[in-house]
């Protein structure tokens, strides 16, 4: 079944095109965020003007028509309002167009479906972890399949904080990259470190770290940054994982290009006799390809929207999302 997807959530918009969980194309567009963040109307200017020639590049690298396509997803939520519509509206056009199923994905399950799929992870305990999100996720089969939320950030997302954090260095972008690079050879400085249970909280250490800036080395707060906040995610996993008695680990999210997280946890999973598994990078970032597939397997599962119930979910919580 050859199945479209359309994401727009926040700086990326792009279409990914799958047959049965084959990955036919997976383009996209990125607005570059400049000092000032995101002001999503710009955004979605940016995705409205980029949405025909990303389809068309998707199109033409899968090698099909547009009426060979069988049905089409979006991303519903989370993410930012402007921006959402745009995948959503275009979304919404194709089905009409051509008469065929419509159905809106959450965002997160996306991500992790993605990571499951590619890492090869049957039922694993599953880190979550993006700009604006990160989360502690388990499969759940009843009253039907969904992820459940084990544990959460209490304030922001890991992504957010060390991107922020990148800023006030004046480091370059893609900042989480160059967190991680210029954390090479730093040594450890103490910084506030909260997990409660399988919560996590990163404002303490944002703070604190940014006031140590200039009085220390940037690559000694950026190694005690990452230091800080991946132990902290490692340990409320671990302890999802022991609680949930599972052997596998997945990671995915924008964050799980961090190759010093995954390193962590493939070491906290060594101890445990459980496997981390992942998708490749370009499905890490925020894609099209990810919501095809996810897209895919709720259509062959039966599930079916009218496009008059089709909108979009700024605040679309991952458990609240049924995906079979
Ligand atoms: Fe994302």
């Amino acid at each position: 079944m050859i199945v479209l997807g359309m994401e727009s959530s926040a700086h990326t918009f792009g279409v990914g095109i799958v047959d049965d969980g084959e990955m036919l194309a997976n383009e996209k567009a990125m607005y570059k965020i400049g000092t000032t963040g995101m002001i999503p109307g710009e955004v979605a200017r940016f995705h409205a003007e980029n949405a025909a020639d990303v389809l068309g590049n998707a199109l033409k690298k899968a090698g099909i028509t547009p009426k060979e396509i069988e049905g089409v997803g979006y991303t519903m939520g989370p993410g930012l309002g402007p921006c959402l519509e745009v995948a959503e509206l275009s979304a919404k056009t194709i089905a009409k167009k051509l008469e065929i199923p419509i159905v809106p994905v959450n965002h997160c399950a996306a991500h992790a479906e993605i990571a499951r799929h590619f890492g090869k992870l049957s039922d694993p305990i599953m880190l979550y972890v993006s700009g604006g999100n990160s989360q502690i996720l388990a499969l759940e089969e009843k009253p039907h399949l969904h992820y459940s939320v084990l544990g959460e950030t209490f304030d922001i997302g890991v992504g957010n904080m060390l991107d922020s954090f990148a800023r006030k260095l004046k480091l370059k972008p893609a900042w989480g990259s160059s967190v991680e690079k210029h954390s090479q050879g730093g040594r450890y400085i103490e910084l506030p470190y909260t997990v409660k249970g399988m919560d996590f909280s990163f404002t303490g250490l944002a703070t604190r770290a940014t006031e140590l800036i200039g009085k220390e080395k940037v690559s000694d707060l950026c190694f005690s940054i990452q230091e800080t906040a991946f132990s902290a995610l490692c340990e409320a996993t671990e302890r999802a994982m022991l609680l949930k008695n599972k052997r596998e680990i997945g990671i995915c999210g924008g964050v799980a290009q961090n190759r010093k997280l995954k390193k962590m946890l493939k070491a906290m999973g060594e101890e445990h006799n459980a496997r981390l598994g992942f998708a490749p990078d370009e499905f890490n970032a925020d894609n099209g390809g990810m919501v095809a597939y996810l897209a895919e397997r709720m259509i062959r599962s039966g599930i079916r929207s009218r496009l008059e119930d089709c909108g979009i979910r700024q605040r679309y919580r991952v458990d609240t999302a049924r995906l079979g």
